[in-house]
């Protein structure tokens, strides 16, 4: 069979991303060019400026990712890109930018849902991972657990009633003055502390989540003790999370009598979410996650889940919108 080559772009948040992807899985580039230092004093980011630098940013990092590909224009394929969930302003720039090149190249656009390439970054790291199998997707904007049927056919059967996980992560490390984005340094702190400081159990039915209780909870055990222990705040945060985690996750995998459970998403960084996840091993589950690079939002990914729309027929016209709360199968 010929090589399919997609083109992925992604600038959903505060990424600017695009990559080159053979067959779906092999990834022959794939340039982040991150606006952090941009957003870092501000403390979260600034959609208006994410859109312009977004702007600025888009041309180059596409002219690297086809050098680094060593192809050129030519060799293209299929153009993906997210159209949505995310930003509207940062969507329309990598929206607009693929619609540019797909007319002007004469090359099949395929609109592509960020959620989605979260979870296809795993089947660019695991080659042998293939539907059916679970997927907890942990990230700044979502936190659902999906149960993928088919490489488009999905069903959400659990998710976040209120704050998604990344941003509880975020919100913690912000007001015990980590800085931003706070994933990374709650991971890193919560390695020289224990996890002695007990927090309040949200319990709710079924197999949603809800992080706002306990980001509340840390917030005020701050305030009232300034002094306290940050490295035991962090564990203690991280244990309380990844305990729910886990416990949702081994609930769904065994109503659907699945032992394949792959996470997703920027938070499935976590070195201890990680460790955790991996223990289910031993029980006879087998887990998989994406390397680092692929679980923050990047460009590869949406590539390899822009294929799979492509493969099953999913072209989309010039009418493609951005649309910032797309759901997933949309
Ligand atoms: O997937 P992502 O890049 O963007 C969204 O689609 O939302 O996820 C970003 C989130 C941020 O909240 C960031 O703090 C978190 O992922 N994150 C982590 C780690 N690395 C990134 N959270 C916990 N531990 C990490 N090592
Ligand atoms: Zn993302």
């Amino acid at each position: 069979m010929k090589d399919i080559i997609t083109l992925g772009i992604e600038s959903s948040c505060d990424e600017t991303s695009v990559a080159v992807v053979k067959n779906g899985r092999e990834v022959l580039s794939n340039v982040i060019n991150s606006q952090i230092k941009i957003h870092e004093k501000f403390g979260g980011v600034v959609p208006e400026i994410a859109s312009r630098n977004h702007i600025e940013a888009i041309s180059g990092v596409t002219e690297q990712a086809l050098k680094q590909a060593k192809i050129t224009f030519n060799d293209i394929d299929n153009i993906a890109c997210t159209y949505g969930p995310g930003l509207v302003g940062a969507l329309l720039v990598g929206v607009s930018y693929a619609k540019g090149l797909s007319y002007a190249l004469n090359k099949p656009l395929t609109g592509t849902n960020h959620i989605e390439g979260h979870i296809a970054a795993n089947y660019i790291t695991h080659k042998e991972l293939k539907p059916p199998f679970l997927c907890l997707i942990v990230s700044g904007g979502h936190t659902h657990l999906v149960h993928i049927q088919d490489y488009d056919k999905f069903n959400i059967i659990g998710k976040t009633r209120d704050d998604a996980i990344g941003e509880a992560f975020d919100k913690v490390a912000r007001v015990i003055g980590l800085g931003y984005p706070g994933g990374p340094k709650v991971d890193n702190l919560a390695k020289e502390g224990e996890p002695n400081i007990e927090l309040p159990k949200t319990h709710i039915d079924g197999l949603d989540f809800s992080f706002s209780g306990v980001k509340t909870a840390i917030i005020n055990l701050h305030h009232k003790n300034p002094n306290i222990n940050k490295a035991d705040l962090c564990a203690s945060f991280e244990k309380y999370v990844t305990d729910i985690l886990v416990q949702n996750s081994l609930k769904a995998a065994n109503e659907l009598g699945i032992k394949t459970i792959a996470l997703a998403g920027g938070v499935s960084a976590n070195s201890y979410i990680r460790k955790e996840f991996l223990k289910l091993e031993n029980d006879g589950y087998k887990i998989y996650y994406p390397e680092p690079i692929l679980c923050t939002d990047n460009a590869a990914m949406i590539a390899s889940a822009g294929y799979y729309r492509y493969m099953t027929g999913v072209v989309s016209n010039l009418e493609l919108n951005a649309v910032p709360n797309l759901k997933i199968q949309d």
